[in-house]
This record gives structure tokens, sequence and C-alpha cells, in this order.
């Protein structure tokens, strides 16, 4: 126990309200989602039971941890957008989470040449800010069977929901990396697909968590 006041003791605070928060609004979920050990593993049963056909694309890749796992599962081409050396360090927008990202996710136009050559085969990358008809242009005609939504703020989730909702479908699974578990998840990504999800009356079911990632199946559209 704290008894001065301290950075650690606020977020130490504020992560275990957002565990019980998270945990009431889990646990009221039916079904609820699977616990896996790890995000890697999480994203590899996303993967390897995927029944939907279309295009796999992941928006918010930096140095493609995760876009390579996702690669490794497919031989059609996987997608990655992300702005790289088009934008300053940092996101775009704030992102009140668990960590200062502020001078992260910095690129040259030479380390991202370097990151180009080191990606699978399979791989292309699209890099610029997201918008809308950028990436309908970028991405191939046909539905979306799984995407990755790895850009952390409401605001960049919600462009790249925009720009894919005409490929979405029953089926399509949507993996979250910053959905839920930290101080303010309700307002970035997990709030950008609560109201996505109302403007357009989509229903869904969670598949998968893990640590902040959290995965869906969309079962239906009603809009
Ligand atoms: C947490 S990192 C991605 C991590 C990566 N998926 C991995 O497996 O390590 C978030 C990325 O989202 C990108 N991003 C966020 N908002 C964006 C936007 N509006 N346009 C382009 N890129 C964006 C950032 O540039 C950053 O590289």
């Amino acid at each position: 126990m704290e008894t001065r006041s301290s950075k650690t003791g606020v977020q130490q605070h504020a992560q275990l309200k957002a565990y019980t928060d998270w945990a009431e609004y889990h646990s009221q979920q039916d079904p609820m989602a699977v616990f896996y050990d790890t995000k890697e593993q999480h994203m590899a049963e996303v993967c390897r039971t995927l029944w939907a056909t279309g295009y796999v694309a992941q928006f918010g890749v930096d140095a493609g941890h995760t876009l390579r796992i996702m690669a490794s599962y497919f031989r059609k081409k996987v997608f990655g957008f992300d702005a790289w050396h088009t934008k300053g360090p940092g996101l775009p927008d704030r992102w009140t989470g668990n960590i200062d990202h502020s001078r992260a996710f910095t690129w040259t136009p030479q380390s991202f040449r370097e990151l180009k050559k080191s990606m699978p085969r399979n791989v292309k990358l699209v890099p610029g800010l997201f918008d809308k008809q950028k990436i309908q242009d970028a991405l191939p005609k046909g539905d979306a069977a799984l995407i990755s939504i790895d850009c952390d703020t409401g605001a960049s989730t919600t462009t790249v929901l925009e720009a894919v909702r005409p490929t979405l479908g029953p089926g399509t699974r949507i993996i979250f990396d910053e959905y839920a578990n930290y101080a303010g998840w309700r307002q970035h990504e997990f709030g950008a697909w609560q109201r996505f999800c109302e403007k357009y009356k989509i229903e869904y079911e969670y598949f998968g968590i893990c640590e902040m990632d959290v995965s869906i199946e969309i079962t239906d559209i009603k809009g």
C-alpha cells in the first residue's frame, strides 16, 4: 500500500478499476470470449479457425510483429496499413491508455524501405495516414475475412471501420489490440466499435481475449 501520492499508485488504482469494469462487462456477454495465454496465441487461433473468405488486412503495423503472424497463416496477399515515415513521432491523435506513445512509431524513408524488404512475400504495405478513399482503393474488391485493428485511438479506428464497412458481413472477424483492460478502454477502440455497431445495426459475438486484445465475429448486419 502506497502512503504518499505517486504516479504509480494512481496508475495501479486506475488499472484495477479497468479490470473490474471489463470483467463485469465481459461476464454479461453470451458467449464470453475465450482467454488465451498470449496475444500471439490469440491471433494464431483467430487465423487458424477463420472460415470466412475474403481479404485479410491490418491497420496499425509499426514493425509488423503481429502482421508477420497473420501473414504466416495465409497464402493470399495480406495488407498492412500504417503511416510510417509519412508522419512525425507518436500517434496522430491522443491515446489516454497505459503508456506514453508520443515518441514511438518513428520511421524514416530509409527504415521504411528496410522494413518492406524484411516482410514475408505475401505482405503488401500501404503507407500513409488512414483515409477512407485510400483504404478502399488499396483493398481488393470483395468481402473482408479478417481485419486487425491496432491503431489504438477511437478516431483512427472509426476511419478504418467506415472505410471497410461495405465489405463486412457474417463471419468477418476483427481483432482489436487495445480494446479492454486499461484505464480509458471505453473511449478508444471499444467506443469506436460500439458506436459503429449501433449506427449500422451490426451484431457480433466475442471470440477471444488475452490482455488488451479482444476479437469479435460478426453474426448479422441489419442496417
Ligand atoms: C501499437 S502500433 C501497431 C503495433 C503492431 N501491430 C505490432 O504488432 O507491433 C500502432 C500503429 O498505428 C499507427 N496509426 C495509428 N493511427 C493511424 C492513422 N490514423 N493513420 C496511419 N497509421 C496510424 C501508428 O503509426 C502505429 O504504428
